[in-house]
């Protein structure tokens, strides 16, 4: 029998390589430093027999009805609003992600961002580099401590629930969150509070996002949802870009509706060295590493690998987002 094909659309951790081959698969990898154009991306997905995709790639409904023979798609990523999952499953065909594999990697980035803001840290680098690092400053660019305060969790799901560990552990806060339905498990292991987003809003200093990005969620962080904030809050995002309105939080945070935020995930991405939040001493930014370390990279490669195989195998995926299509 012919081996199967599978394309990975960007060069990723060997292990998927190797498992694949392993297990008898042939494997085309894309080479390019970037994602492939739109038109590469059908035209290479229409050679093979399953994928294994980045976020970075579009995967709407077009590109489902010009590739509707493809038998499975591995997202190599926890996060998919780049597919248009219900063109997927319109067409039978399952799609996994990369849960688990990345949530302490992430969360510590959600946790390493809340301390950089509230002690303004970045910011704090840059007068050294910037050659203002003159002498002991009594009384400027004072930070504030976390310890006791309140932190809000927006989707307690698998790495929310390890940025409140990790909150809890350290400064002992107390932990709020807001969900489309109530997470008994970690209400029970962190003391966790469900409240309604409104709640959520006034009661947190620090407002964690770890949502998906959907139309729901979409801008839901906007300029009615930062007036409700206080105004010694920070807040922190580390899901997806989209889920906060960026000229919104600029402004809040300019005119001082909100303290600080730290940002993992910017609305454009990339963001420009020009954006204005990168001047402002209470705000850090990353671009967009919450995943980007070896133990979670590795991990989700051989995740979406096993994904393959085991689709082939069984019939069955480890991570299915769409397990209606599956016999
Ligand atoms: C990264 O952003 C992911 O969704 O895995």
């Amino acid at each position: 029998m012919k081996p199967k094909k599978v394309l990975i659309t960007r060069i990723i951790p060997d292990v998927a390589r190797l498992l694949l081959t392993d297990a008898g698969f042939e494997v085309l990898e894309h080479q390019g430093e970037g994602p492939m154009p739109q038109d590469e991306l059908i035209r290479r997905a229409q050679e093979v027999n399953a994928l294994i995709t980045l976020g970075a790639d579009r995967l709407d409904n077009y590109f489902f009805s010009q590739c509707k023979h493809l038998e499975v798609i591995a997202q190599f990523a926890v996060g998919y609003d780049n597919i248009d999952v219900e063109a997927a499953t319109g067409v039978g065909m399952p799609v996994s992600n990369t849960p688990d594999v990345l949530s302490d990697a992430t969360a510590d980035i959600a946790f390493g961002l809340m301390m950089a803001v509230s002690r303004k840290m970045f910011f704090n680098h840059k007068m050294i580099l910037r050659g203002q690092w003159k002498q002991f400053e009594p009384l400027k660019h004072l930070g504030m401590e976390l310890t006791g305060k309140t932190l809000g969790i927006f989707g307690l799901g698998r790495i929310g629930r390890v940025m409140a560990k990790r909150c809890l552990g350290a400064f002992d806060m107390e932990i709020v969150y807001h969900n489309r339905s109530r997470n008994m498990e970690a209400e029970k292991e962190l003391g966790a509070r469900y409240v309604s987003f409104d709640q959520l809003l006034k009661e947190s200093d620090v407002l964690s996002v770890h949502c998906v990005l959907s139309e729901e969620t979409r801008s839901i962080f906007n300029q009615q949802a930062f007036a409700k904030m206080k105004s010694e809050a920070i807040f922190i995002n580390t899901s997806r870009g989209g889920v906060h309105h960026e000229p919104d939080l600029i402004e809040a945070l300019k005119q001082g509706v909100i303290w600080g935020a730290g940002l993992d995930v910017t609305n454009p991405e990339p963001m420009l060295p020009d954006n204005p939040l990168l001047e402002m001493p209470n705000v850090a930014v990353l671009p967009h590493i919450g995943s980007a370390t070896i133990e979670a990279r590795t991990g989700m490669a051989r995740l979406a690998a096993e994904n393959i195989i085991t689709y082939y195998q069984t019939g069955k995926m480890i991570t299915c987002i769409n397990p209606q299509v599956l016999s």
